[in-house]
């Protein structure tokens, strides 16, 4: 098992990770308290995607109190979205709705350029903006939301990245990234920056995303009471499976292992037939006898994590497959049908999106943090 912010592989042994990160099991206490406070329950909760988190209990202590948090989460342009990245901004959406709070989402095209070799400064560009599109599509509150770009806001995070910057050494960022003596200096510097948003307000910072992006976050921890600051909390979910199986996470790197957010009907359909990973027989009359394992199969697990919200429908597919009456094709075909509507109405949404009214935010909530430099 490897987990880096830019690299998953193997076989992920969540509870390991959380011992070897030093994070915490989200429990059924916690889990609770979250949704009496929301309100209401979360899919992605529910059944255990969001697992692990760095200080939310004091985040729901700070509500309780009304002293408020703030969110953040990003993303790193590296090519067109898939389903996977878009799972931590559907949960982060819930949470801005179900409390209330102001979003800062950033666009790492720094980042992007400086790590994948293969890439241009004028591929990142590209995705950056078509991304940004994606990103407004899950439908955030343009009034308390503010997505930015690293390279075309760095002149207003400057002083702060630069206070970051002088507290960072590199032997912690040796030790928490596992840069070598080749890596490029901007890498080395790169990660200040995705620490700077945790910074933009006063109140506690909660991040949603994938365990991935954790190490940023111990580096954000030993700084933040130095520079007047509050630690990060943090918000961790496992990875969506590639298709081929349950090792490694769905990438950007190999095209096959992902649906992307632009794959037509057809596209998914086809995908979904000849990828997917299966827990059923290799025959009919072997399924009808045996039956089909959920445990390790993708197109169960989708549906599981996020693709069937209704407790009762899961269960009611889990057993058929169990017990063989639901057939591997007929499975698929369920996820199929789910996607697709998930991928049309997420393009019409798409469609209608005004960017400009995500970037005006940012410049209201810009004058609030300014005056904390
Ligand atoms: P990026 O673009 O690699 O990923 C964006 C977000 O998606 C999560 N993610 C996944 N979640 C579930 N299943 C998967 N298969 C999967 N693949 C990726 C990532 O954990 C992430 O939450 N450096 C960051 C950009 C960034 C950021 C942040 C992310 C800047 N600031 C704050 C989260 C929070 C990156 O390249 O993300």
């Amino acid at each position: 098992m490897k987990v880096t912010p830019w690299e998953v592989e193997g076989r992920i042994d969540y509870d390991k990770l959380i011992k070897e990160f030093g994070t915490k099991k989200i429990d059924d206490a916690l889990r609770q308290r979250l949704e009496r406070l929301a309100g209401e329950s979360h899919v992605m909760l529910r059944r255990g995607f969001i697992f692990s988190h760095r200080d939310l209990d004091l985040v729901l202590d700070d509500y309780e109190k009304g002293e408020g948090f703030f969110l953040y989460t990003g993303r790193g342009p590296s090519g067109p979205m898939h389903i996977g990245h878009l799972l931590p901004l559907i949960f982060t959406k819930w949470l801005q709705d179900r409390f209330g709070v102001n979003l800062y989402i950033e666009i790492t095209d720094d980042e992007k350029f400086l790590f994948k070799r293969e890439l241009s400064w004028e591929d990142v560009s590209r995705y950056s903006v078509e991304n940004a599109l994606d990103i407004a599509a899950v439908g955030f509150d343009p009034n308390r939301t503010f997505i930015f770009r690293d390279s075309e806001y760095v002149g207003h995070c400057y002083p702060l990245l630069m206070k970051i910057a002088k507290k960072v050494t590199f032997s912690t960022a040796k030790a928490v990234f596992g840069f070598t003596n080749e890596a490029n200096i901007g890498q080395i510097f790169y990660p200040a920056y995705q620490v700077v948003p945790t910074f933009f307000e006063k109140k506690r910072c909660l991040i949603p995303n994938a365990i991935d992006q954790d190490p940023y976050w111990r580096i954000q921890r030993d700084i933040a009471e130095g520079l007047g600051f509050k630690k990060t909390a943090a918000i961790h979910s496992k990875f969506i499976p590639p298709l081929q199986g349950t090792e490694g996470k769905m990438s950007s790197s190999i095209a096959d292992t992902a649906i992307w957010l632009s794959d037509d009907e057809k596209t998914v359909s086809k995908k979904i037939m000849k990828y997917a990973f299966s827990g059923g027989q290799p025959t009919v009359e072997e399924h009808r006898r045996k039956g089909g394992n959920p445990d390790i199969d993708v197109p169960f697990q989708w549906l599981k994590l996020l693709f069937e919200p209704d407790d009762s429908k899961l269960k009611s597919i889990e057993d058929d497959y169990r017990s063989g009456r639901l057939l591997t094709g007929e499975l698929k075909q369920l996820l199929i049908e789910k996607l697709n509507r998930f991928l049309t109405e997420h393009r019409e949404r798409k469609e209608k999106v005004d960017i400009e009214k995500y970037t005006k935010t940012g410049r209201l909530a810009q004058k609030m943090w300014e005056s904390y430099y």
